[in-house]
């Protein structure tokens, strides 16, 4: 049997789309419960629903084989895990955003990013040599420089709806984001026949629907 571990909501939606076309029985997935482990009928497959950035750690830790998270929390976890593959799914950016003028030079005092990417912003700026202060936020990152709370924000844009609503642009691209399969890296040697079949229909999927 595999554990995987998917993050609530869309990506875990696209997932299970993606799954049922490999030909798993993803029914038990769909129904409405408040179940957190769910196992497909065959056995073959359990599921675990977490939030989308405890996906590395039950991965890391080996609870789960296989786990579907974004490239962004895979950089923001830093977990040892193995990245199998890259699914195309959730395609954003990761970005610096604010207005076009928050950038602009305060006095010397350090720039405010506002953020839920607390260590991807510190290594960027560390990056650029520059001093800042990160104010870590859980979500509705754009508030930040609306109320003022921050200078700018390190988010992923989608759409740019958001930010374009709110009246803030995108100063800076970070990178590309997407949605890939990660394995531990104990599973992938010992339970290889039942992950890398798995894997390897998944990738057959994805290259038929793009
Ligand atoms: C994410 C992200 C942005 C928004 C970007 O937030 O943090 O706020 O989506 O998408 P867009 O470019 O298509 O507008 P999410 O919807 O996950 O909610 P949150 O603010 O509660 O984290």
């Amino acid at each position: 049997m595999i554990t995987a571990a998917l993050a609530k909501g869309r990506l875990a939606d696209q997932t299970i789309e993606i799954l049922e076309a490999c030909g798993v029985d993803c029914a038990v997935l769909t129904e409405k419960t408040r179940k957190l482990v769910l196992t497909e009928p065959s056995g073959a497959l359990r599921f675990i629903f977490v939030k989308p950035a405890d996906v590395p750690v039950y991965v890391e830790n080996g609870i789960a084989d296989v786990g579907v998270c974004g490239s962004d929390t895979i950089l923001e976890e830093d977990r040892k895990i193995y990245e199998l593959l890259d699914l195309g799914l959730g395609k954003c950016r990761l970005c610096i955003a604010g207005y076009p003028d928050s950038e602009k030079k305060r006095g010397g005092a350090a720039l405010r990013v506002a953020t839920k990417y607390e260590n991807i912003t510190r290594e960027y700026y560390h990056n650029k040599g520059e001093n800042v202060e990160i104010i870590k936020l859980n979500g509705s990152v754009e508030l930040g420089p609306v109320m003022g709370l921050s200078d700018v924000i390190l988010d992923i844009v989608e759409s740019g709806g958001t930010l374009r609503e709110n009246g803030l642009t995108v100063l800076h691209e970070i990178c590309p984001v997407s949605a890939r399969l990660v394995v531990n890296k104990v599973s992938l040697k010992t339970k290889s026949d039942e992950i890398k079949p798995l894997a390897e229909k998944i990738k057959r999927v994805i290259e038929n629907t793009k």
